[in-house]
């Protein structure tokens, strides 16, 4: 029996978790094949609708990417971030796709480590939760 292989859309900036994603290619530090990375040049460039069509896309989870709160290369773009991610669970709910499908998280260039444990972490909740069923 084979086991379900989630797929996961990360969206993430350039300037940190970006360059922690890359660190892990170069170091060999593998992390679930189902992670699917976009890069975007800020947290705060994700837009709703770039999540939604993820969803729509047949993405089983999704996950947005940014640099730690104060270190954004463009100020605010992760605050930008945090509210879209708060608007996004109430409406990620009206379709009736649970807040476990989407995670934000901080994590700086040199937090290599964390980025694969997060991977990991939602890969193992995914898988948990089962494939997201598309109507
Ligand atoms: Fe990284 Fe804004 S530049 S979150």
């Amino acid at each position: 029996m084979s086991v379900f292989q989630p797929d996961v859309v990360a969206f993430l900036c350039h300037w940190c978790s970006y360059e922690a994603a890359d660190s892990a290619g170069r170091s060999q530090n593998s992390y679930p094949a189902g992670v699917n990375i976009i890069r975007v040049m800020c947290s705060g460039r994700v837009d709703p609708c770039h999540v939604l069509h993820a969803f729509q896309k047949g993405a089983d989870g999704v996950v947005m990417m940014g640099c730690r709160p104060g270190e954004c290369h463009y100020k605010t773009g992760n605050i930008q971030a945090l509210k879209r991610h708060a608007l996004l669970l109430s409406m990620l709910k009206t379709f009736g796709i649970g807040e476990d499908r989407l995670r934000l998280a901080w994590v700086a260039a040199g937090e290599t480590d964390r980025l694969v444990r997060i991977f990991e972490d939602m890969t193992e909740t995914l898988r948990q939760l089962g494939p997201l069923k598309h109507s």
